[in-house]
């Protein structure tokens, strides 16, 4: 049941976009997958769009009891804050200690992995005692020959490195000895000149968890009874995504001061608050000067 309930609140999931006026920068050009023709209005012929352009993600979950998974991709634009609302997490998701989130993020990223192996060396030794006496191994019998090689094993650290798409790690939503659930998650990617160079779950920075109520797998969190989920309405999980760097035209982009973290410099509203009821009213601060689609 919980299973069939993480699934419908999934397939549900929306994607809401915010409209701030912003510089939009082309996304790497890679995307998740083979891009279909013989689709017309699918989200896989978003880059057709012509007014912005997208940058393509997933967005999974797993419920390692259930052994349940799925993702679902969206695709926000460059530069501009986005929410992603999963209705009926409440139910689903926001009480299950059980259920992790991750993020894929297309992207060229390398990753460096060490490895240790037994190689061979070979370690030059004197045809000489120091008393002047040569010794008697096959190499050293030409009196010309100063020095012979022994074969000595020794431990070396090698590397390989992999390009490919960010994978942000998986986070938990609930922790039932804290009692406590991540309520809202915020991704960074970072660009440099338009292009995803890199993405993070924004507690995963240093000491990003210093000013919450509560800390999950270093996310901020709050008690679960602060929440309000019986009652519904504040309770539902919500993943903000912010963009930081320099977009295609060089432009610093601005949704990352947007982030709550950085927002509650700029506010009286502490972080454990932000993403409980009031995140209407967040929204209204940061982007007061339109019509604000999101009601997170
Ligand atoms: C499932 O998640 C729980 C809660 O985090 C954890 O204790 C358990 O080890 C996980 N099991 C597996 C198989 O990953
Ligand atoms: C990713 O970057 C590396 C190093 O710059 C490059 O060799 C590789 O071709 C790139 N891969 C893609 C798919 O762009
Ligand atoms: C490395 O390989 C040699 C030859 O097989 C072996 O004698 C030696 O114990 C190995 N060293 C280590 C640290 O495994
Ligand atoms: C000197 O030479 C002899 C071989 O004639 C050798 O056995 C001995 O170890 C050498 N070294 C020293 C320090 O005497
Ligand atoms: C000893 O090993 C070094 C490095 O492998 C090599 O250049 C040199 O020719 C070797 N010397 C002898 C005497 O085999
Ligand atoms: C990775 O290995 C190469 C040789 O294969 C070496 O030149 C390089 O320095 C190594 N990189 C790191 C970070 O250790
Ligand atoms: C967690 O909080 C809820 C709501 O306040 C409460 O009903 C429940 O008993 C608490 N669970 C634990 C393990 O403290
Ligand atoms: C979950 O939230 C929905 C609104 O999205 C609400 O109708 C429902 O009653 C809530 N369920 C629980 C158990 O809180």
């Amino acid at each position: 049941m919980k299973a069939l309930n993480v699934f419908l609140g999934f397939i549900l999931l929306q994607a809401c976009f915010s409209f701030i006026n912003s510089q939009i920068a082309h996304g790497p050009g890679l995307d998740l997958g083979p891009i279909r023709t013989d689709l017309q209005n699918s989200e896989t012929q978003i880059r057709n769009l012509k007014r912005y352009d997208y940058s393509f993600c997933k967005l999974y979950i797993r419920d390692n009891t259930t052994g349940f998974e799925a993702y679902t991709t969206f695709h926000p634009r460059v530069d501009e804050f986005t929410t992603l609302k999963i209705p009926m997490s409440n139910v689903s998701i926001m009480g299950n200690e059980n259920v992790v989130i991750w993020m894929e993020i297309p992207g060229n990223k390398s990753t460096t992995s060490f490895y240790t192996y037994n190689a061979t060396v070979d370690v030059p030794k004197s045809c000489t005692y120091e008393n002047g006496t040569r010794l008697t191994v096959t190499e050293c019998t030409d009196p010309a020959v100063a020095t012979y090689n022994v074969t000595e094993y020794v431990m070396k650290q090698g590397n390989v490195t992999k390009y490919g798409n960010i994978v942000l790690p998986p986070k938990h939503v609930h922790d039932l000895g804290k009692n406590a659930t991540v309520n809202y998650f915020t991704v960074v990617v970072q660009l440099a000149n338009g292009a995803i160079t890199d993405a993070v779950w924004d507690g995963d920075r240093i000491n990003a968890c210093k000013d919450c109520d509560q800390c999950i797998d270093g996310q901020c969190a709050a008690k679960y009874s602060d929440l309000g989920c019986d009652i519904g309405g504040g309770c539902q999980l919500k993943i903000f995504m912010a963009w930081a760097g320099l977009d295609r035209l060089k432009k610093p982009c601005i949704s990352i001061n947007k982030i709550p973290s950085n927002f509650a410099k700029y506010s009286s509203t502490s972080v454990s608050k932000l993403g409980l009821g009031l995140l209407s009213d967040f929204f209204y601060r940061i982007n007061d000067n339109n019509n604000n689609p999101n009601r997170a």
